[in-house]
């Protein structure tokens, strides 16, 4: 994966943050010994290591299993709190770290008792949810994924791990890089959406992000927030898009398209895996060997620790493959779960497994031996008390240039759907503009799920950034309408009457937040409650008509804005609707953002991350299927199609328009022929053809034509996003490297072979130039077939 920097002039402006931070401290090893490591992980230093066996030695076997216990705080009214009876537990060495406990003095207090009133002084971690933002809050995943801009992403997430650590924690459980091919699965908005190749470059965005790159910021300095990747693996595929539910796939898919982004973070240095709660045909996560040892270890070299995902380890027995907690407990550990977090299934059962011999002793040590290198890298064995500082917390708590940040992430992850006659941008010298819809003041959706400690009074809705933008002069008045998702019709009426009243109005529909996330699974995910009753509402008004007329244009603009976390089925709203933005959930400047877009102060250049269905059954749709022995032919009724339904997606993968226009041309590579092993320069112009400035996310995907195993129609292979001015035209390069042409063949070794490939060039992965170069030679094997899995 090739890193872009953020652009330097930005990051100064927006970045002071790093610069200022204290030093780190001095550490116990010389300097010198740490230059002459220069881009060794700290996680993995020899000093480290060394300590941890000095330590390890002292321990009891208690203590040791101690260290693998991760307990949750509790909620309580001035904060996060440790449960009862927990500094007892402290004190005595049974518990190795917190998850959801923060807050720079709070944690310090713990930190004392563990290091001065523990018998072994082990320092403790405090770990969190920081998914997308610590107090302020950036856009959820899928949105950042829209933005085609890993720099943009990378960016986000540093800051947020300033904010984390200025609050004392240690450790976040992000990125989450699950690929989902299927929308009804809630938890769609934590990651990347349906590609590989996409959600990988974000994987390693935000590990760099959150863990300070691999330079001198890295993990050591008292803004780097360690990073778990997760969860480990193919929980995305959850049949039926039910979360929690079983995974079935195929080994090829698997290693194809599920696995590369957690690949991707373990090469970009992540610190922590975490277990999946799916099996996949059969086998739990919590207890496959295959996946923790074969796959992380041995093939890709994982070095950090693995922590199990709330209470996984307990639910091996539910899955059929533990009879009670013990047998789990030994399963979860002998899989090569290190942490077990909040189901104290090690802490009660393993001290007796080890005694009795049903598991080896030296399992237990070399977990502890992660956690304690870890411990050290952190530097906390030097100085405890390094994220504990409250001058620091209060500095950048919504610090100004964080929120600055993420309203710039937040309208790079908008998406322009539709924009009949050139709606929007809305004029700001309008006399009235209603903005009407159940989520236009929602400030909880506004945040979006993983909201942290965001708090929902520290953001701005669609309607207070409408009210922002266009100042006191201009009469903004506000309808709920429907509610979301009930059958409420009480609103309507004032809904209808805000809309006859208005010159331009914006409608703001979609999903609650919490209609995402986990355990947010949705069998339809066609617009729910009422709300499309709502629009033929506002529409019929706008058009000043009771008839429902079927055109999409109307006499005063109408700008539909959805917030959603996943993909939704919304083909009339598609056709009727003058306007779409979808706009996500974006965090705290949700309607800031929102707004900047509607009234043209930015213009859109975001993408689908994932394809969007016509209807919920035509479920799992995604670009780069396979091609099939007869592919869809609405000419011949005996091809691979829905009699009730077009085979095309309502708007493809790679989507998105901008109020301006952009013209491809010039598709050139810079050579016919290649040797398998050699790379394939691609460039083509790209000609900004209309009327203003604005971003275009150039994407590059290939097929191998003929191959031993199918192929995908089309992979992305490359994309970037440009910025260019009215009448500009920019070359745009890619090279295309053999792992961009490698397949798994039968054997599954990962390969390239001789033959002939399509490029395709374009602004959506529909809208696309193409060309052909071949690859001569034998077969380049780039690496051998992995252990089959069990
Ligand atoms: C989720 C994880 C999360 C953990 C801790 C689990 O229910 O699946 O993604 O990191 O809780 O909050």
């Amino acid at each position: 994966m090739k890193r872009k920097f953020f652009p330097a002039a930005i990051a100064a402006a927006l970045w002071p943050s790093v610069s200022a931070l204290p030093a780190q401290t001095p550490a116990v090893v010389a300097p010198a010994a740490i230059q002459t490591q220069a881009r060794e992980s700290p996680l993995f230093s020899a000093r480290g290591s060394q300590f941890a066996d000095s330590v390890l030695k002292l321990m009891t076997l208690d203590e040791k299993i101690g260290q693998l216990n991760q307990s949750p705080g509790e909620g309580s009214q001035t904060g996060p709190r440790v449960p009862a009876g927990g500094e007892a537990l402290i004190r005595a060495g049974r518990i190795g770290s917190f998850l959801g406990i923060w807050g720079a003095d709070y944690t310090r207090g713990l930190q004392r008792v563990a290091t001065q009133e523990s018998r072994l002084r082990i320092p403790l971690l405090f770990a969190m949810d920081v998914i997308h933002g610590f107090r302020t809050i950036y856009p959820v995943p899928l949105a950042e994924a829209a933005s085609f801009d890993p720099a943009r992403v990378e960016f986000s997430a540093r800051q947020a791990a300033v904010e984390a650590t200025a609050h004392g924690l240690h450790w976040t459980f992000a990125p989450m890089v699950d690929i989902a091919r299927d929308p009804r699965w809630g938890r769609i908005v934590e990651g990347a959406g349906e590609d590989p190749y996409l959600g990988s470059s974000m994987s390693a965005a935000r590990v760099w992000g959150f863990q300070g790159g691999d330079s001198a910021l890295g993990i050591g300095a008292p803004d780097a927030l360690l990073a778990t990747v997760k969860h480990f693996a193919a929980y995305g595929g959850a049949e039926g898009g039910r979360d929690y539910n079983s995974v079935e796939l195929t080994e090829r898919t698997l290693w194809e398209t599920y696995l590369p982004p957690y690949e991707a973070a373990v090469r970009a240095g992540v610190a922590f895996v975490m277990a999946s709660f799916n099996d996949i045909g059969g086998t739990p996560s919590h207890a496959s060997d295959w996946l923790f040892g074969d796959v992380l270890r041995q093939r890709w070299g994982f070095r950090g620790a693995v922590v199990s995902d709330w209470g996984g380890i307990s639910e091996l027995i539910p899955h059929g493959v533990a009879a009670n907690r013990g047998e789990a407990g030994i399963l979860g550990l002998r899989a090569g779960i290190d942490i077990d977090m909040s189901d104290n299934v090690y802490i009660d059962s393993l001290g007796a497994a080890v005694r009795s011999g049903k598991i080896p002793q030296a399992l237990v040590d070399s977990a502890v031996h992660r956690v304690l290198r870890i411990k050290y890298a952190l530097g906390l064995f030097q100085d405890p008390y390094r994220f504990n500082d409250v001058a620091r917390e209060r500095r950048y708590t919504l610090a100004p240039e964080h929120l600055v940040a993420s309203r710039l992430a937040a309208r790079e992850g908008i998406v322009l759907l539709k924009n009949s006659a050139k709606t929007l941008p809305l004029r700001k010298d309008t006399h009235t503009i209603a903005v009407i819809g159940p989520l236009a003041d929602d400030r909880r959706s506004s945040l979006g799920g993983w909201a942290a400690d965001g708090h929902p009074d520290e953001t701005l809705t669609v309607l207070a950034g409408v009210r922002a933008a266009v100042g006191p002069s201009v009469r903004v008045i506000y309808a709920r309408g429907s509610p979301v998702d009930t059958a409420d019709t009480t609103g309507l009426a004032a809904a209808r009457d805000a809309a006859a009243q208005a010159d331009a109005i914006v409608l703001v529909l979609g999903e609650t937040e919490s209609m995402s996330s986990e355990a947010s699974s949705r069998s339809s995910i066609e617009l729910p409650g009422l709300q499309l009753e709502l629009a033929r509402a506002v529409l019929r008004a706008a058009r000043r008509s009771t008839a429902f007329v079927q055109t999409d244009t109307t006499p005063k603009p109408v700008a539909v804005v959805l917030m959603n976390g996943r993909p939704l089925a919304i083909p009339e709203l598609a056709r009727e609707a003058p306007a779409i933005i979808e706009s996500w959930f974006l965090g705290s400047q949700h309607g800031a953002a929102v707004a900047d877009v509607l009234f043209g102060d930015y213009n859109p250049g975001g993408k689908l991350p994932v394809t969007f269905p016509r209807v919920t059954g035509q479920i799992p749709i995604y670009y780069n299927h396979r091609n099939t022995g007869r592919p869809s032919d609405t000419a011949n009724h005996y091809t691979s199609k829905y009699l009730d339904l077009p085979s095309s997606p309502l708007f493809p993968f790679g989507y998105g328009l901008s109020y301006t226009t952009f013209a491809y041309s010039n598709l050139h590579l810079s050579s016919a022929t290649i040797a398998a092993g050699d790379s394939l320069e691609v460039s083509v112009d790209v000609k900004n053809s209309g009327d203003r400035g604005g971003d275009e996310v150039v994407q590059l995907y290939v097929r191998d034509d003929v191959a031993s195993v199918e192929e995908p129609v089309k992979r992305l292979v490359g994309f970037q996003r440009i910025a260019s001015r009215a009448g500009d035209t920019r070359t745009v390069t890619f090279r295309i490297r053999p792992q961009s042409l490698a397949l798994y063949d039968r054997q599954m070794r990962r390969v390239v072979e001789p033959g002939t490939f399509t490029v395709f060039v374009g602004t959506s992965s529909d809208d696309v130039l193409t060309a052909h170069f071949t690859v001569t030679g034998d077969v380049l094997v780039l690496a051998s077939p992995p252990t089959r899995f069990r």
